[in-house]
């Protein structure tokens, strides 16, 4: 998605835009560029492509533009107009330039009527009409705050933008009207705006996350918060954020996403303990999160989300059917909003998003609750949307993820799906058999399973049949059971970081259609762990093995009977034979993370920022 930043201070402008654009390159985006006060002009440096781009642009010498102290900076995610340097942000008319993130839905009409009145769009995006109703409003006569507030009236749409004028060249103003907008004054004096708290980090962990329909009006002296709609002052407190900055860094890894991988275990033991009470002996101790009271009435729990988060609702619905024995439905986002679902009395619509942006899923929860359901939110980033606007929310505690594959906030998901499922099993009265407390303890130990996991034997096996697969036409991923979703987000993460066609498929279904595609130039991922379905995987290993598959198998160390069916290996070690077959997602994932990333950098693919693809989907 498209990131913005903004500068008013006394630092170097040029310097503060370029190392904000960094934090958010993560994003996704083809096109970049900066704009910038010399004197009492502004001037544009903008390039199709990566941001060395626009750094070339600027002669390499940021430090040749360390006068300027104020600008803006944008990286554009192409929704309208093809990725060229005509179409990049920042766009101009006349004294007004403007950056923008959203969609302009209504930009046909306001095109038209722009041209009509004489002007001369350059570009092909909905953006540059922004800057066009500005520019008229302040040839009109007005200041550029109000100027701003004006043009909002003829948009239609979700976005942000942030505009400056040479008109008044100690004013910037961005205003959040759908996508996200943070603020910060910086300490040494002055403003920093951006599409999210990342470039703010290295200069203050205070930001003020915008409200829909805020405006931030920022000089090098003040930041004032004035509402879009009324013009008036309004009071917006800042928000500490515990996020370093170091954090931020790789660390010694090749890219982010291989060191993502590996802060798993840190990231599920950060997650319990923001989660559980830690003076409790109870299992489960969620009673003190206002979104578990508020489903201790539930009588149906839907769960909504897309992408990744999507594959770990599926797992939820597995653990909440099995511990808690309560009916849940599990939908994507984009689907369900169109839908005419029927949701019954004491129903909870639980939407799952690590960014808390994502626009349909967002659009569920606000549909929900506008027909008094009630909602709640799971998501990694405090202060995102659905962290305010559903009914509670329970935090992931993943940390920043940038690699744009999600890792370590999937497996937080699950963890707090987990959670969930065995805190509702023990308010329900649904364990009999009292299996739940020892459910707990083995969970506490994942975290530690998982750390030895990733540095055994099982991740040089899986390193080694990447690098045997990694020329395959085409990869089925499956499983059964809890192995199913896992399978679905195994493919999911070969996709997208190594543009392999991979499908992902409930083992049982593979004879429903796509074994027609089985034959020698394929490589067929079997999660067959000593589960209750190991047998019937076993089987359907053998439907595909017979026509000509290779074989990647993941099972028990000592389940030799399978081993000697594949071609590659992974033994789970015996530490995992102990846990209850509930829990096995949290290893089989990270593995099948760092499966698709061996093949991914074999193919030398932009693994951090894999093509077309962006972290954190603010369109619809
Ligand atoms: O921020 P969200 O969890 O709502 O994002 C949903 C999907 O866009 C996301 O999971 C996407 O599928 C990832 N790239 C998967 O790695």
């Amino acid at each position: 998605m498209c990131g913005i930043v903004g500068y008013i201070g006394s630092r170097p402008a040029v310097d503060v835009l370029v190392r904000g654009l960094r934090r958010l390159e993560y994003r996704g985006y083809d096109s970049a560029g900066v704009a910038f006060f010399r004197d009492s002009r502004i001037e544009i440096r903008k390039a199709e492509g990566k941001l060395e781009n626009v750094e070339r642009l600027l002669n390499g010498a940021i430090e040749g533009h360390a006068d300027a102290t104020c600008g803006i900076g944008h990286t554009r995610w192409a929704t309208h107009g093809k990725p060229t340097t005509q179409n990049a942000h920042p766009h101009q008319t006349g004294h007004v330039v403007i950056v923008h993130n959203g969609i302009i839905e209504n930009y046909q009409e306001l095109k038209k009527e722009i041209i009509g009145r004489g002007g001369h769009p350059k570009s092909e995006t909905d953006s540059e009409l922004f800057g066009f109703l500005v520019y008229e409003e302040m040839e009109k006569g007005l200041g550029l705050v109000e100027a701003v507030r004006a043009s909002f009236r003829h948009v239609q749409g979700a976005c942000s933008v942030v505009v400056l004028s040479e008109k008044e060249p100690g004013l910037v103003v961005g205003v959040r009207n759908g996508s996200p907008l943070v603020a910060a004054r910086d300490p040494k004096g002055g403003t920093i705006l951006a599409s999210d708290a990342q470039p703010l980090l290295e200069y203050t962990r205070e930001v003020i996350f915008l409200e829909q329909g805020d405006m931030a009006v920022a000089s090098s002296g003040e930041l004032r918060i004035v509402s879009l709609e009324t013009g008036k002052e309004l009071e917006r407190e800042a928000a500490r954020l515990d996020w370093s900055p170091e954090k931020l860094d790789k660390q010694g890894f090749p890219h982010y996403m291989l060191k993502e991988i590996h802060e798993q275990p840190g990231a599920l033991v950060d997650t319990l303990n923001g989660l559980l009470e830690r003076a409790s002996t109870a299992p489960f101790p969620l009673a003190e999160q206002p979104g578990a009271r508020l489903l201790d009435s539930a009588r149906e729990i839907h769960l909504v989300a897309c992408g990744s988060s999507w594959h770990a609702a599926q797992v939820g619905k597995y653990w909440l059917e099995r511990w808690a024995r309560i009916p849940v439905s599990v939908d994507l986002a984009s689907e369900f909003r169109y839908r005419a679902p029927v949701l019954g009395q004491g129903a909870v619509v639980l939407g799952i998003s690590q960014s808390g942006e994502t626009a349909d899923t967002l659009a569920v929860v606000r549909q929900m609750k506008a027909l008094g359901i009630r909602t709640l939110g799971i998501t990694n980033v405090r202060g995102s949307t659905l962290s305010r606007e559903a009914d509670a929310v329970f935090y992931t505690s993943a940390g920043p993820e940038i690699g744009v594959a999600a890792t370590k906030t999937f497996t937080a998901q699950l963890l707090v799906l987990l959670l969930l499922a065995g805190y509702l099993g023990l308010r329900r009265g649904a364990d009999p058999q009292g299996a739940i407390p020892p459910l707990f303890e083995q969970l506490v130990r994942v975290p530690h399973l998982l750390a030895d996991f990733l540095g055994s034997e099982a991740m040089a096996s899986a390193r080694e049949a990447a690098a045997a697969l990694a020329a395959s036409k085409g990869f089925f991923f499956i499983g059964r059971g809890y192995s199913f979703p896992v399978a679905l987000e195994g493919a999911l993460k070969l996709k997208e970081i190594a543009y392999i066609h991979a499908e992902g498929y409930a083992a049982g279904e593979l004879k429903h259609g796509p074994i027609a595609m089985i034959d020698e130039g394929m490589a067929v991922v079997v999660l067959a762990p000593r589960d209750g379905w190991r047998d019937k995987t076993v089987s359907n290993l053998e439907e595909v093995k017979a026509r000509g598959a290779r074989i990647l198998g993941v099972g028990a160390a000592d389940d030799h009977a399978l081993a000697s069916l594949c071609d590659h290996w992974v033994p789970l070690p015996a530490a995992v034979r102990p846990l209850d077959e509930c829990l096995l997602p949290f290893l089989l994932t990270p593995l099948l993370q760092l499966f698709s990333y061996e093949i991914a950098i074999r193919k030398g693919t932009d693994v951090d920022k894999p093509r077309n693809l962006a972290k954190s989907v603010t369109v619809e």
